[in-house]
């Protein structure tokens, strides 16, 4: 592929605006997905410790948040800490979230004023209390945003957010609240973190890894896969919006037949 080479920061303006153009003038994706990832092998390209490639990543994400506006895709999920990610050494953990509480505290206004609405979804709950008042205070200031919903995944997993839905039906059931055999799809996901919002379009991976890795299992269901070897701290608007044009290709069957 050759994205990889291309430094989007060197594009001159025109030749983005013109990828713009061209993802606008075709379907754009209701609801996009971004596994973030390569960080680490970003850094250790430049011989620099893998939490640099984290923190250049956030740029990636500050930039990305207005291109979506532009481009007016209304949700937006980040994944940001998996469930799995507890695996790595605790100070790449603890370096990850506090870079989420200071993004939060640098970011929040920028986001009000962009008209975002932030949440956070995965067990929040686990997280150390100075992440999860930083989150909280993000979603509370950030709440009457209509622009864009962007949905940080953090401390998230595909499976533990069914097994979380399925032991709530299991609950309104012992309850005597529900008909097992009228349970429908469309109630089974309202229990989903995303209950309410549209199932990704699109998902993007960066990095040339081509693979889920445990996100958006249920809502991904019929979701385009888009995978680029452009790594998330070089991931710019000009790849959303070449990422969007190839989407905008596609066709999407969902089981059926092509008109
Ligand atoms: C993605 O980059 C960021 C997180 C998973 C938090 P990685 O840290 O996974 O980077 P690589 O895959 O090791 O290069
Ligand atoms: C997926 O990336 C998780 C996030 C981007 C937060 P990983 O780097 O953790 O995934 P694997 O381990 O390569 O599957
Ligand atoms: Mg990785």
């Amino acid at each position: 592929m050759t994205e990889g080479s291309i430094d989007s920061r060197n594009l001159p303006e025109g030749e983005e605006r013109v990828w713009l153009e061209r993802a606008r003038a075709g379907s754009v994706p209701r609801h996009i997905g971004f596994i973030m990832d390569g960080n680490g092998r970003w850094a250790q390209r430049r011989g620099l410790p893998r939490t640099e490639g984290h923190r250049a990543g956030v740029e990636s994400l500050r930039a990305l948040i207005p291109a979506l506006i532009d481009l007016g895709v209304p949700y937006a999920t980040f994944y940001a800490f998996s469930t799995e990610n507890w695996k790595r050494p605790s100070e790449e953990v603890h370096f990850l979230f506090d870079l989420l509480v200071q993004y939060a505290k640098e970011d929040r206004r920028e986001l009000t004023e962009r008209g975002v609405k932030l949440r956070a979804i995965g067990q929040v709950d686990e997280l150390p209390g100075a992440v999860r008042a930083a989150i909280r205070e993000l979603e509370t200031q950030t709440s009457s945003g209509t622009n864009l919903t962007v949905n940080v995944a953090l401390n998230y997993g595909g499976r533990q957010e069914i097994l979380r839905a399925a032991k709530d039906i299991a609950k309104s059931f012992a309850a005597g609240q529900i008909d097992l055999d009228k349970l429908s799809e469309a109630e089974f996901a309202a229990r989903l973190y995303t209950a309410g919002q549209p199932d990704p379009d699109l998902i993007i991976r960066t990095s040339g890894e081509m693979r889920l890795s445990n996100f958006l299992l249920w809502q991904g269901a019929y979701s385009e896969l888009y995978f680029t070897e452009v790594l998330w701290p070089d991931f710019r608007p000009v790849h959303l919006y070449k990422a969007v044009v190839d989407y905008a290709g596609r066709r999407r069957r969902f089981g059926g037949v092509t008109a």
